[in-house]
């Protein structure tokens, strides 16, 4: 199923209803108020012009916005339901077209109608909601703005139709351009870019609204003026994302390839205590990591999610590091355990997990893998000791994980990266057919378990993780050349060896 007709057949509860309606009601009479809010500041500076405006004027802007925020919700409703489930993602939605008014509106009062951040909103919302979303929001920002400017007396009205075209053209392209933005570097780049429509619609409509009588060097001096303007419009949209999207990815905990990147750098809090406490984890989950990325790539998903994924999947191993193998020595604490007792320590690694990650402020998706990457997996070695220990009469569920079961195709590949790292480790022989065999195995038993019954994955995209986890598998543990033993001297200043 598309992702579309996903988000289409996603149902609102009642409760879903009133609270986005009464949300949007909220935010359309908050819009209203910051409207003519800017109205009244705008026109405050313009003193030859008065400051007086009529009772139209102001129905027809709350009209306008009523209209805008009515349309918004229709969008969402037919186009992203899951949108009007979330308060926070309806408030994240109102706080970007805030953003956008307050700091267009600020620059055009001071500054210049055209340098204006016109691609901000739509780039905030390509990162932090989506690229469709982006372009709608845009037009919404670009008409609402739009309709202060067009009571406002400090514009021509020749401007205020650039500034609605400019927005409208240059927005709709960074949403194009900007997906999928992960450095400064290219975010500099989606700058320039929108730079290129800014400037020919402002040097065309200059050209066009040229008044006969001004000499061609004035003019040539005017239009270039006006077309720097738009340069730093282009630019300062950038400036004004990259500076605002942390306290958007903070306030609204939301996921963006800025906010993955820093959360896998080693000096983040958790994976430096990870790092400190549990070397074996840690190590282990940077080979998962590398895992995980690749088969993401090979699948088209999201690299950057799957790498942070992967290394935060066991963080729950934490509360007791000790008491799993990778970070044990010759003794092992689960000697002096019952089976029950140790399954019981050992699953807790998953809720735990999950806990730890909300509990630190970091991305709710990363907690839900981290709680689904054992799936409802049985602890196998604990089940197989109380086995011996007993005359068989087990419930395998006390020896399982609680689950979910993976819910994506990210929390899928965890699942198998995990358990294919583990079970290799264990491995003698890292020929490519006996890694291959093991990580068929691996995936055949969690077919066999329904461990995949709850997300879309697939047979092809089962088969593209064997082998690329086989691949990726085989190349850390690459055969090397066995060292030839040779010792060195030095005589009369000249090395020479022997072998020995
Ligand atoms: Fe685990
Ligand atoms: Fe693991």
């Amino acid at each position: 199923m598309s992702d579309q007709k996903q988000r289409l057949k996603t149902a609102l509860t009642q409760k879903d209803w009133v609270s986005s309606v009464l949300l949007f009601i909220f935010n359309a009479v908050l819009l209203s108020g910051a409207s003519i809010g800017l109205m009244f500041w705008g026109n405050s500076g313009v003193k030859e012009k008065g400051m007086e405006m009529s009772a139209g004027s102001l129905y027809y802007v709350v009209f306008c916005v009523v209209l805008f925020v009515t349309i918004l919700y229709l969008y969402f409703l037919f186009e992203n339901r899951e949108i009007l489930k979330s308060v926070g993602k309806i408030f994240l939605v109102f706080s970007i077209i805030y953003t956008y008014l307050f700091s267009a509106f600020v620059v055009a009062h001071y500054f210049n109608v055209y340098a204006r951040p016109v691609v901000l909103a739509s780039l905030l919302a390509v990162l932090l909601i989506g690229r469709k979303e982006a372009i709608f929001i845009n037009v919404v920002c670009a008409l609402s703005m739009f309709t202060i400017d067009s009571f406002s007396k400090a514009y021509e009205s020749t401007e205020c139709y650039s500034a609605l075209l400019i927005c409208f053209t240059a927005g709709t392209l960074a949403a194009f351009v900007g997906y999928g933005l992960k450095t400064r570097l290219q975010a500099m780049s989606v700058g320039a870019i929108v730079v290129i429509p800014i400037v020919l619609i402002i040097g065309l409509l200059e050209i066009s609204t040229l008044s006969e009588g001004i000499g061609s060097q004035a003019f040539f001096s005017h239009v270039i003026t006006k077309m720097g303007y738009g340069v730093i419009g282009g630019f300062s949209s950038i400036v004004f994302f990259l500076a605002i999207l942390p306290i958007f990815e903070w306030v609204f905990n939301c996921v963006t390839a800025f906010r993955l990147r820093e959360l896998t750098n080693h000096e983040s809090k958790l994976l430096k205590k990870l790092q400190e406490q549990a070397p074996g984890t840690f190590n282990h989950c940077t080979t998962v990591a590398q895992i995980a990325e690749a088969c993401a790539l090979n699948l088209g998903e999201d690299v950057a999610l799957a790498r942070a994924a992967a290394y935060y999947h066991d963080v729950g191993k934490l509360h007791q590091p000790d008491y799993f193998t990778e970070n044990q020595g010759d003794y092992n604490l689960h000697d002096e355990l019952t089976p029950e007792l140790s399954a019981d320590i050992i699953r807790s690694h998953t809720r735990d997990g999950y806990q730890l990650i909300r509990a630190n402020g970091l991305p709710r998706v990363l907690a839900d893998i981290a709680v689904e990457h054992h799936g409802t997996m049985p602890i196998r070695y604990f089940y197989a000791k109380a086995l011996k220990m007993t005359d068989g009469d087990l419930n395998i569920e006390d020896f399982s994980y609680p689950g979910p079961k993976p819910q994506t195709k990210i929390a899928a590949i965890i699942m198998i990266a995990d358990a294919s790292d583990a079970a290799v480790r264990a491995l003698s022989n890292h020929s490519a057919e006996a890694v291959e065999s093991v990580v068929r195995e691996i995936i055949e038993e969690r077919m066999n378990l329904d461990q995949f019954s709850d997300c879309d994955i697939t047979m092809a995209d089962l088969t593209v993780i064997r082998r690329t986890v086989v691949s990726a598998v085989t190349g850390a543990n690459h055969h090397r050349i066995k060292y030839p033993s040779i010792r060195y001297k030095k005589t009369d200043g000249k090395t020479t060896g022997e072998n020995v």
